[in-house]
């Protein structure tokens, strides 16, 4: 019987160079890869998989052209808009994480508005980071550690791997099991950095406007056959 990961979390990448290599602007990439998250998120759902965790913009990505960081706001609007009835449908819940703070106030609204629409859903838990850095995230976790330190709440003491993982991002989440990245880089590029201790990673040279079904099974196939052991050894 085949392993299905509670938790799989996908660095998105490779649209730029899918729309390179057929002499297209990045920005239809980026269209694609929507295409593509679209796709992934139906066969997770369909799979069982309980959380769906997608990279779609770094802390860095706001350092690119300004015409490519607008375009991709649109398009993220654009998404956020016109996926919420079809996540519905599919009874899938959502999370966004990130410094939300960067992003123009109608992209806030529709994105609070989208998680509450989705908040009571029982199915797939899809979590969008977005100006998300795992960086970011240890240090936003820190922070109000602190303050709830200093307000007396917790003693620092309290501040154990489990205390403090209440403050990440994805703390009630599963264990990310399995980290896919997509078009051939073999890097973190600062996505998760806590929560994949003892993540099984995945690297595929496919770009993500060409991720689909069959390369999320395979992605899957292979970490059916991974021996995780969590730092211990089994007895003879
Ligand atoms: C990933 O594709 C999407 C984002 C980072 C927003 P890229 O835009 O990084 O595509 P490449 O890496 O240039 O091909
Ligand atoms: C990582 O891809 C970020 C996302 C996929 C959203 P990048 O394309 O930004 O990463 P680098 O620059 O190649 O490390
Ligand atoms: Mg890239």
């Amino acid at each position: 019987m085949i392993n299905i990961p509670n938790h799989i979390a996908i660095i998105m990448d490779g649209n730029g160079r899918w729309a390179a290599k057929r002499n297209l602007p990045r920005i239809v990439g980026h269209q694609q890869g929507v295409k593509a998250v679209r796709t992934v998120v139906k066969a997770c759902s369909a799979l069982g998989v309980k959380t769906l965790t997608l990279f779609a913009f770094s802390s860095e990505n706001k350092h690119r052209s300004s015409d490519e960081v607008s375009l991709l706001f649109k398009l993220f609007l654009t998404a956020l808009t016109l996926e919420v009835a079809k996540l519905n449908k599919h009874n899938v819940r959502l999370k966004i994480i990130g410094d939300l703070s960067l992003f123009p106030d109608n992209i806030q609204k529709t994105a609070f508005k989208a998680q509450a629409q989705l908040a009571d859903n029982t199915g797939l838990t899809l979590v969008i980071a977005a100006n998300y850095g795992g960086q970011w995230d240890i240090a936003q976790a820190a922070k109000q550690a602190a303050k709830a330190a200093l307000k007396g709440d917790i003693s620092p003491e309290d501040i154990t791997i489990e205390g403090f993982s209440q403050y990440l991002s994805l703390a009630n989440e599963p264990a990310v099991d399995l980290l896919i990245r997509s078009s051939g880089e073999l890097r973190i590029s600062n996505f998760l950095l806590w929560d994949i201790a003892y993540s099984e990673f995945y690297f595929t040279d496919t770009f993500w406007p060409d991720f689909d079904e069959a390369e999320l099974n395979k992605a899957i196939e292979s970490f059916n056959h991974r021996d995780r052991r969590f730092g211990t050894r089994k007895e003879n």
